[in-house]
């Protein structure tokens, strides 16, 4: 077993496209690491590097302390599972699943032995003898995993492997891929755009935008406490409420609505963030409150999306998450910000300003 390493991975296209500038990032073993970023932020980049498919303009790629940057992608060990799941359609999923080791020369009564392994694992025994052809979407998928898991590699990749899947298989084969992933010791990278995966799935995450690590942390950490504006922004569904306000004194004022600065924040410009989540209808005692009028009511089942103008500045909108079965009015309706949920960030920086 043994750590991946990146030491100031850099890739270029051209003087322009520079999707990955000086990244520098460890995964230990038993480490999930999850990437997460806008579209065309470098993630595929970062994976194809690692396994050799794309060279770095500068930086290493390390695994336990062996620099495997100039090595050919079939001699650093690594499995790859892409989101189009190349399967070789004239081959069984039995033949499939060994393909990788067949190439290898290992001993026949071996690869037998992974390959039970690893279907039974995945649920594939049934379907051994057959063609990729006539499988699911989501089987085909569990081949290409099972494919990866007997290689029993140094260093997992997955680029986006469920993104072809239906909602409800994609909610199975996740579940199925937090089971299998915790028996192995080996790092793995893994690359998705829906942040179920990355909060379910991950020990870490990373967070990336404009070639840029913006916040590495456990999933839960960046949810809680945001590095900077982006991060807020990008991470957490529905999107956190931000509001640019300006400061007078030791308040901000947003709407007819004036909330105190925390201590310690000289910044002239702020920025307030409050989740969806975390505005409620308001309790007796309840300091901090914001009215406004709602122009839209979304029903996500358990819940409602309420989207309101805020009163005294009908350029501000927010939204909140409030339980279907409440009632308010779509006047004047007036929601709680719990202090502890407000987060800052300064108006020039964006960079987090409360703990
Ligand atoms: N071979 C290439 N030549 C030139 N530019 C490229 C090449 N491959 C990728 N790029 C550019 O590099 C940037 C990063 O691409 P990459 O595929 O890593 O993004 P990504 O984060 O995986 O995006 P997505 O979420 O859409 O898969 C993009 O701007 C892309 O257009
Ligand atoms: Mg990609």
């Amino acid at each position: 077993m043994a750590k991946l390493e990146l030491q100031d991975l850099t890739k270029a296209y051209s003087r322009d496209i520079v999707p990955v500038k000086r990244l520098n990032l460890t995964v230990e073993d038993n480490e999930f690491l999850t990437l997460v970023g806008p579209s065309g932020c470098g993630k595929s980049t970062i994976l194809r590097m690692i396994a050799g498919l794309d060279q770095p303009t500068e930086g290493r790629v390390l695994i336990g302390d062996r620099d495997v940057s100039r090595l050919a992608p079939g001699d650093r060990n690594i499995a790859m599972v892409f989101q189009s799941y190349a399967l070789y359609p004239h081959m069984t999923v039995g033949e499939n699943i060994a393909s990788g080791l067949k190439l290898r020369h290992l001993p026949a009564g071996d690869i037998q032995k992974r390959v039970q392994e690893a279907s039974g694992v995945l649920g594939l025994d049934p379907l051994l003898d057959r063609k990729p052809a006539k499988l699911s979407g989501g089987q085909r998928q569990r081949v290409a995993l099972a494919r990866a898991l007997v290689r029993n590699p140094d260093v997992f990749l997955l680029d986006e492997p469920l993104s072809n899947l239906d909602a409800l298989l994609r909610e199975q084969v996740r579940a199925d891929l937090k089971q299998i992933f915790a028996d192995q010791k080996s790092p793995i990278v893994y690359v998705t755009h829906d942040q179920t995966e990355a909060m379910t799935l991950s020990t870490k995450v990373a967070v990336l935008s404009n070639g840029y690590l913006q916040q590495l942390g456990h999933p839960h950490e960046i949810y809680k406490t945001p590095a900077n504006r982006f991060v807020a922004s990008f991470i957490g569904s529905p999107q956190m409420n931000l509001f640019p306000l300006s400061r007078t004194g030791n308040d901000v004022v947003l709407g007819n609505f004036r909330v105190p600065l925390p201590a310690g924040v000289h910044s002239s410009s702020v920025i307030l963030g409050i989740r969806p989540e975390h505005l409620r209808l308001p309790r007796p005692g309840d300091a901090l409150t914001v009215t406004g009028n709602v122009f839209l009511v979304e029903n996500l089942g358990m819940h409602d999306l309420v989207s309101l103008k805020v009163q005294g500045d009908p350029s501000l909108s927010l939204r909140a998450i409030l339980p279907a079965d409440a009632t308010w009015s779509r006047e004047n309706l007036t929601l709680a910000l719990p202090p502890e949920t407000i987060h800052w960030f300064d108006g020039e920086t964006e960079q987090r300003l409360s703990a």
